[in-house]
């Protein structure tokens, strides 16, 4: 009798300490598509298989990308966009039919692992206004049914992914939500808390950084500062971590600092602004995977890291708003064509490149140096309104080219897109094709990429893009 009731608190003890202890890291990448020269799927599920990275997050529920995830066994957390919501918070049928179409039919023997929906990306975003804030939980709640009655439930996992915005403090322990968000958050990560969801959240110190000339540098990085913030007993090296434990403070607050937190978003960009460059990426990211992977935690929750962390991103997308700045469309670890930018180990061994990637033929198009380019303007205007031209303004790779060098840039990224059609390198005779890559220094003339199904040319001008603007005073930094 005492030894079964021994043992039965042994087992019941054990239990509580596996919840507790066994928090093994996974880094994640997140893929977005809203790219100009697309690698196909395949290419990209394998690019992912070979670099052992085994959990991915995307934006939607792309029937081509979740294709090609069919078979791989790779984790993957498919989204809900926030243009969505209102019908899904409205209709239990519209609930029931996306669940259907974009979950359950994946769910098969050799099917797609979906282990978790995001429902909206960031839909408390300051900028939005709150214009989404109404329609989340109704959404979730039907969704949830959905999940319910097609027996998933207990497989998939609702989350709401949300930016770092959504709190704020001037040191860690002080962390609360948006008083306009209080309400809506402990209805939320009470439904989240009682399905064991983990609490998803997006972090960028790099925005931190480029909102705020204050903020010093060294804090944004892992290695140390001269500007820790003391706050009470606890000290704060990196802004990563002062972040997290704002977060805790604030899930403490209402009553749920014990959630499992997932980072679904952070990284660093390499273009296309002042403090973005290659080794500040790889600076951030080495050491926010060193620090995820050596399991220290927070000061407010040591020795357990977040449950999950998926890198921002995946690959370049040259076809994002550049609302929040230029540097928007540079946040891969890979380049668009899954090259990796610099040398990064994800725990696996170092990134390699994508295989069997298929280019144009090495051509370019470029300003013919023997005209006169002085009616170019109209010209320039047209090729950089298809093509990326973000890396050309000041703090970009191709910033010191020269105003000749511009034209060339801004054409052969024209030409590139139309998939290098003669046609497309006129430009009333200012234009010229030459077999010589007319690259300078670190500012690199693309060659296009052929393995995509879809034309180059879908601009996705009116899609809202996830990670959004700068959030000012999320982390008021105290110096
Ligand atoms: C499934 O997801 C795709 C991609 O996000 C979306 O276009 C489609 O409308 C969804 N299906 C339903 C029935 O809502
Ligand atoms: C790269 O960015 C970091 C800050 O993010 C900055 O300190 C450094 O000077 C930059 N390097 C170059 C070569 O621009
Ligand atoms: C090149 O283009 C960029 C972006 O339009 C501009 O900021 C820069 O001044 C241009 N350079 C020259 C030399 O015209």
């Amino acid at each position: 009798m005492t030894s079964t009731l021994f043992s039965m608190i042994t087992v019941l003890l054990f239990c509580v300490f596996a919840v507790v202890e066994v928090v093994e890291s996974g880094i994640g990448v997140n893929w977005g598509t809203v790219a100009l020269h697309k690698l196909s799927p395949e290419t990209v599920v394998d690019l992912l298989k070979d670099n052992k990275i085994e959990k991915v997050k995307l934006f939607d529920a792309d029937p081509d990308v979740l294709k090609a995830l069919m078979g791989s066994g790779i984790e993957v957390m498919v989204g809900i966009p926030n243009e969505m919501l209102s019908v899904l918070s409205s209709s239990a049928s519209a609930a029931d039919l996306w669940v259907s179409q974009n979950v359950s039919r994946y769910m098969v023997k050799g099917g797609v692992n979906i282990k978790y929906v995001a429902v909206g990306n960031e839909p408390f975003l300051t900028s939005y206004s709150g214009q989404y804030q109404s329609y989340v939980f109704p959404a979730l709640t039907n969704l949830q049914q959905s999940l319910a009655k097609g027996n998933l439930a207990g497989m998939v996992k609702l989350v709401v992914p949300c930016n770092a915005d959504a709190y704020e403090s001037s040191l860690p322990s002080q962390g609360a939500f948006r008083p306009e968000l209080t309400q809506i958050m402990m209805q939320i990560i009470s439904f989240l808390s009682s399905n064991v969801s983990p609490f998803v959240v997006n972090i960028y110190p790099f925005l931190s950084l480029y909102g705020n000339s204050d903020f010093p540098q060294d804090y944004a990085f892992f290695e140390g500062t001269t500007h820790p913030v003391v706050d009470g007993p606890n000290v704060y090296y990196n802004a990563y971590d002062g972040n997290f434990d704002t977060l805790l403070a604030a899930l403490s607050k209402i009553g749920y600092g014990h959630i499992p937190i997932v980072i679904g978003e952070i990284g660093w960009p390499t273009d296309g602004a002042l403090g973005a460059n290659l080794s500040a990426a790889r600076l951030f990211n080495k050491g926010l995977v060193n620090r995820v992977l050596s399991n220290k935690g927070t000061p407010l929750r040591p020795g357990v890291p977040p449950m999950d962390v998926y890198l921002f991103s995946l690959l370049d997308e040259g076809a994002k708003s550049v609302l929040p700045g230029n540097f928007e469309r540079h946040w891969g670890i890979f380049s668009f064509d899954g090259q990796a930018k610099y040398s990064l180990n994800l725990g696996n061994g170092l990134l390699k490149n994508a295989k069997d990637v298929h280019y144009l033929p090495s051509r370019w198009c470029v300003a013919n140096p023997t005209r006169d380019l002085s009616a170019v303007a109209n010209h320039f205007k047209l090729a950089c309104s298809f093509a990326d031209c973000t890396t050309l303004n000041y703090g970009g790779s191709c910033n010191g080219i020269g105003e000749k060098g511009n034209i060339s840039y801004a054409f052969n990224g024209y030409y590139q897109l139309q998939k290098q059609n003669p046609r497309t390198c006129e430009f009333d005779g200012l234009g010229i094709v030459t077999f010589r890559d007319p690259s300078v220094g670190d500012c690199r003339f693309l060659v296009g990429v052929t393995d995509g199904k879809s034309s180059g040319f879908r601009l996705n001008s009116g899609r809202i893009v996830s990670s959004l603007i700068i959030f000012w005073g999320i982390f008021t930094f105290v110096v």
